[in-house]
């Protein structure tokens, strides 16, 4: 399985995954690039879908499958199916609720799509308002090979940088992180982001001394999420 970021609005991300001359959009916004390089290669965008429902993900929606009479595929159906098959290949679909109720992301080949679930540096707003779902969408997420590449929703990787320095002055993995930073290609292998995403970082010695000085609850791993996620 192939895979082709597309970057649209200020810092949304947005993908075309294809396999042979099958393609599929996901949070497909940047319409005109993804028809100009669908075409250029000869690929035939077959579905279209999103990873949540927030219309910075949704915008492009009619208008791509208007231009590449692909069929829409709902997220909210997808987890149930689990996967969608392109090519022969899957790309396997899970529901991972937390930053809204109906955030889906997708794994495929060494990849995964997150959305606003996990971004490379950072998680999303609890929106949900469900702090132990959104935790376990996260641990599900985490459970994939380290190698595994972190392909997100927005790119907030500086910001999501200068915040994990803030709460973690001392780690100095968080300069490495930000060298391999390209805003043109946005992505982070998962064994990176658990030296350096705050977030993912509840079980790692140094982060549970710096919840404990701060007075935070750090007995179980839910509790610590809990209190990350009231850091910021
Ligand atoms: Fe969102």
């Amino acid at each position: 399985m192939n895979i082709k970021q597309f970057r649209y609005s200020s810092d949304n991300l947005g993908y075309l995954l294809y396999a042979e001359k099958s393609a599929i959009a996901i949070d497909g916004g940047a319409v005109d690039q993804i028809c100009s390089f669908a075409g250029d290669n000869g690929l035939n965008i077959e579905y279209v879908t999103n990873t949540h429902s927030h219309p910075d993900h949704t915008m492009g929606l009619k208008s791509l499958l208007g231009r590449s009479g692909a069929v829409y595929l709902d997220h909210n159906t997808l987890p149930a199916k689990g996967f969608i098959g392109l090519a022969g290949e899957n790309i396997d679909v899970y529901h991972t609720p937390g930053h809204t109720d109906d955030s889906v992301s997708f794994h495929a080949g060494n990849f995964l799509i997150t959305g606003d679930t996990l971004f490379n540096g950072t998680v999303g707003n609890c929106f949900s308002g469900d702090l132990f779902a959104f935790y376990n969408s996260i641990v599900r997420l985490i459970s994939f090979p380290k190698d595994t590449i972190i392909y997100a929703g927005h790119d907030y990787v500086e910001y999501s940088m200068s915040f994990a320095r803030l709460i973690e002055p001392g780690n100095g993995d968080i300069d490495s992180f930000l060298k391999k930073y390209n805003p043109e290609l946005v992505s982070s292998k998962l064994e990176d982001e658990f030296r350096v995403n705050p977030y993912l970082r509840f079980n790692d010695p140094e982060m549970i001394s710096v919840l404990k000085a701060k007075g935070l609850p750090v007995s179980t791993e839910f509790e610590r999420w809990e209190s990350l996620m009231g850091l910021g």
